[in-house]
């Protein structure tokens, strides 16, 4: 089939080559000239595991092409995503500009009947919004589809080509037929299309990543909860995640979710709770939980050091707010690293991708290390904000010899309480019993 994706950050990627990797032929439209450029050039403007090898591929196959020009991308596909940034506004919802903005050109464009996907996370109401700015520059038929996707950053190429389910919100049985049929490859296996009107359809991406978000946000609670009255969180995780109901996963205590969609999406439906006179009490819960569990471990830190950070090193392993990618947005590392900027605590920092983007915010108030070992160089204690794998089996010895003191604060649970006790460290993490040795 001929796809057009207007947009080429990261869903959009994903979507177009993920699409082409099906042999349909894909056209991206981006505004921004340069990155434009250096994506016919066969650059990659993202890290994703995997993306690099279908991006490749697909290019060379022809079935991959790119472009700054809405009007060609238009006529080109008969479905068109809209892959467009929806940042968080001054009052927590959802920005539009910019898709209501493409939205206003296709309708000036428009020549013959398209499908207009919405990709983007956006509140109920957008197809609806997106379908009247078209309408108002076009007599020409077309349809409005919402189309959320549930990438995770990591993971997104796989969870594109094999997705436990496809959303599809319309009441269009010809933009469905279109649909189904684009999408047909990924569900081999059984999983299923699920077709709805377009509002529940916007809803669904919401509520189910409000939910994840909460699911950890209470986790983290009883975490919290553990540490004052000597339970052990991983016990008690395990207990209940037996239950399958409750599920194993995302049961995973720390300092708090970060990234572009859990924070950005439970403020949204917060704020869209309000506007529709509901008081979405638990979200507004989630955010103030989630906004303290950042910088829990500060205070521990604090208090290990007879409350002075003042001049003290501290090395931080791990930026990127979780494993396997280089996005730093709302990464816990970046609010316990101000608040320890704050307390006049110098800062070694190592991450094995998010380097460059944190350097970019701190600039030289901090340090970075050439290797994990490298930030820990004469450091009063190692902070470590993000589970990437490297992180989960040190060499303890090499480690100890570079710590200044063998004194680990660890925001993700990374090892084994009694291991490190038998190691001779001082080891702190989240809901569960504090190793002082
Ligand atoms: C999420 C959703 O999973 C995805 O479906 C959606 O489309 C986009 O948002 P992503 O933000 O890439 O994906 O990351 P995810 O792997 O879901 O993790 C989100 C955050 O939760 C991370 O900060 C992670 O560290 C944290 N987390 C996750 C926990 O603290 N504990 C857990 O048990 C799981």
């Amino acid at each position: 089939m001929k796809v057009a994706v207007i947009g080429t950050g990261y869903v959009g990627l994903v979507t177009g080559t993920c699409l082409a990797e099906t042999g349909n032929e894909v056209v991206c439209v981006d505004i921004d000239e340069q990155k434009v450029e250096s994506m016919k050039n066969g650059m990659v403007p993202i890290y994703e595991p995997h993306l690099d090898v279908l991006f490749h591929r697909n290019i060379k196959a022809g079935r991959l092409t790119f472009t700054t020009s809405l009007e060609d991308g238009l006529e080109h596909g008969e479905i068109v995503f809209l892959a467009l940034p929806t940042p968080e506004g001054e009052d927590g919802s959802a920005d539009l500009k910019y898709v209501l903005g493409v939205a206003d050109e296709i309708g000036r464009l428009l020549r013959d009947y398209k499908v207009i996907v919405d990709k983007s996370t956006v509140p109920v109401g957008t197809a609806e919004k997106v379908r009247n700015v078209i309408s108002e520059n076009t007599n020409v038929e077309f349809d409005v589809v919402s189309n959320p996707e549930f990438l995770r950053e990591g993971f997104a190429v796989d969870d594109f080509l094999k997705p436990e389910r496809i959303v599809v919100g319309s009441t269009s049985e010809r933009a469905i037929k279109l649909m189904k049929k684009l999408y047909r490859p990924y569900v081999r296996s059984g999983n299923p299309i699920l077709i709805m009107d377009e509002k529940s359809a916007e809803l669904t991406k919401y509520a189910a990543n409000s939910f994840l978000a909460t699911k950890i946000t209470f986790m983290n609670e009883i975490a919290n909860f553990c540490e004052r009255v000597g339970a052990d969180v991983d016990m008690v995780r395990r207990g209940m995640g037996t239950d399958s109901r409750i599920g194993k996963r995302f049961l995973f205590p720390g300092i708090g979710y970060g990234g572009s969609c859990f924070p950005k999406d439970v403020k949204a439906l917060h704020k869209s709770g309000g506007e529709s006179n509901y008081d979405f009490a638990i979200l507004e819960a989630v955010i103030k939980v989630n906004q303290s569990q950042k910088t829990i471990l500060l205070p521990k830190m604090k208090n290990h050091f007879n409350g002075r950070l003042k001049g003290k090193k501290i090395a931080v392993w791990g930026l990127a707010f979780k494993p396997e990618t280089d996005d730093i947005r709302e990464a816990p590392a970046l609010y316990m690293i101000e608040e320890l900027l704050d307390e006049g605590a110098i800062v070694q920092a190592y991450d094995p991708e998010a380097m460059d983007n944190v350097q970019k915010v701190f600039g030289d108030r901090i340090y970075f290390g050439k290797s994990m070992y490298e930030a820990a160089e004469d450091a009063d204690a190692l902070l470590i904000c993000t589970e990437w794998s490297i992180f989960r089996t040190p060499d303890f010895t090499k480690l100890e010899g570079k710590l200044k003191g063998p004194i680990i604060f660890d925001g993700r649970n990374l090892y084994d309480t009694e291991d490190l006790q038998n190691l001779g460290f001082t080891y702190y993490s989240i809901g569960r019993k504090d190793i002082v040795s």
